[in-house]
């Protein structure tokens, strides 16, 4: 099978609301549980684009949407302007083959292409699934929180990975205003 990953476009937003609900309905992997509508993706996606971060899509040979992966400000604070949080979804019926780490090499590069410094991952301890992933492209454990979150009746614990983009830079030079 042949994939390719690209940029996502606004045609592909059905697609990634799709993958994003079934993982909410059905997954630990994001800690809400109420299905969003297009409206809602479209304005995720218009922010995205607005702050110059990207959207990307892997497709298959027939330009059918088989997961994405983008990422966003860390926390909403300055100081964590060099810092990004990301998310990798794919779709369910074809995980397990690869595409994540597809996707997640490529995000990476993106990051880096930002002039970012570290990119965080936010995973349920019990994703072994994401923890491998991460872990194969070279993030290490940098935290665990026990119970911080519920869902499905169950208490649920965060692991943070964290990656740095480029070891050894220095911070930007500070300004006193
Ligand atoms: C996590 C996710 C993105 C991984 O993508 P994927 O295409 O299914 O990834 P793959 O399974 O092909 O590869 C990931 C690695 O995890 C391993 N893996 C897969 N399932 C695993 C499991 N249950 N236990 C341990 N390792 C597992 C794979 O063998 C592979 O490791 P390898 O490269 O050493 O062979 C995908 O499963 C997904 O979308 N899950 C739901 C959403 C989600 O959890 N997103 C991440 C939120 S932090």
């Amino acid at each position: 099978m042949t994939f390719h990953i690209r940029d996502a476009l606004h045609d592909d937003l059905p697609a990634i609301r799709d993958i994003y609900n079934d993982a909410v309905l059905n997954t630990t992997a994001i800690w809400n549980e109420q299905a969003v509508d297009l409206d809602n993706r479209q304005a995720w996606f218009v922010a995205r684009q607005s702050q110059g971060y990207p959207v990307l899509v892997i497709v298959d040979a027939h330009n059918t949407v088989l997961g994405y992966a983008s990422f966003g400000d860390w926390r909403p604070f300055d100081g964590f302007r060099h810092t990004v949080e990301h998310s990798v979804y794919v779709r369910s019926d074809q995980r397990g083959h690869g595409l994540g780490p597809r996707l997640m090499d490529v995000l990476i590069e993106r990051a880096r292409d930002c002039g970012k410094h570290v990119m965080v991952a936010a995973i349920e301890s019990g994703n072994a699934a994401s923890i491998r992933l991460h872990e194969r492209a070279g993030f290490v454990i940098t935290g665990q929180m026990p119970q911080v979150g519920t869902k499905f009746g169950r208490w649920l614990d965060l692991t943070f990975m964290q990656l740095t983009l480029d070891p050894g830079a220095q911070p930007p030079v500070f300004h006193k205003e």
